[in-house]
């Protein structure tokens, strides 16, 4: 029996390991706690036997949803596990009123794109820019 049920802070070092197991970038601590004060009931967590097994991190800025750092324990996949993450989750952004929900999947990683395709998740063609938001140096003459 799999539990979907939101994040709390005791099961932050079983998310950190499920992250570093999917080779995921393990979100920092203070962006994780900026985060629970926005939307927390997005970031859920799939619990079995009392040990956390699956995990995504979910957010709204009123506009669009977005999916992050989906990640299920390397030895409980194919069992539905992101399947009930994601489920949960569109709920979660249903009652939010929120009208599309986008994700980023790297091209080469060709299990996670049949993953989302089975679930309805479309590739587009548009291209990500990012730009990182460091404080300018300012020169003074
Ligand atoms: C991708 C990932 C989250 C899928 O988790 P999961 O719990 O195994 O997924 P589910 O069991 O819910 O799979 C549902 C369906 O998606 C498809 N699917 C899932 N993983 C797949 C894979 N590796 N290859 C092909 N299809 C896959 C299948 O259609 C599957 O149904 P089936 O098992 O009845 O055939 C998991 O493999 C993972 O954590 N990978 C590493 C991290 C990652 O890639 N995250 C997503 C980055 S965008």
């Amino acid at each position: 029996m799999i539990e979907i049920r939101q994040f709390g802070w005791p099961d932050h070092e079983a998310v950190v390991g499920l992250w570093a197991s999917a080779g995921r970038d393990v979100v920092p601590r203070d962006e994780l706690a900026a985060k629970l004060q926005r939307d927390p009931q997005l970031f859920l967590v799939a619990v079995a036997d009392q040990t956390v097994v699956g995990v995504v991190l979910g957010t709204y800025d009123g506009r669009r949803g977005w999916i992050l750092r989906l990640a299920v324990d390397p030895t409980r996949r194919r069992q539905g596990i992101a399947s009930g993450l994601i489920g949960e989750l569109e709920a979660r952004f249903a009652a939010l009123d929120c009208p599309r929900v986008n994700l980023l999947v790297l091209p080469e990683d060709t299990g996670a794109l049949r993953f989302w395709q089975a679930l309805g998740y479309l590739p587009c063609p548009d291209v990500l820019c990012s730009k990182p938001m460091t404080t300018p140096e300012i020169r003074i003459t």
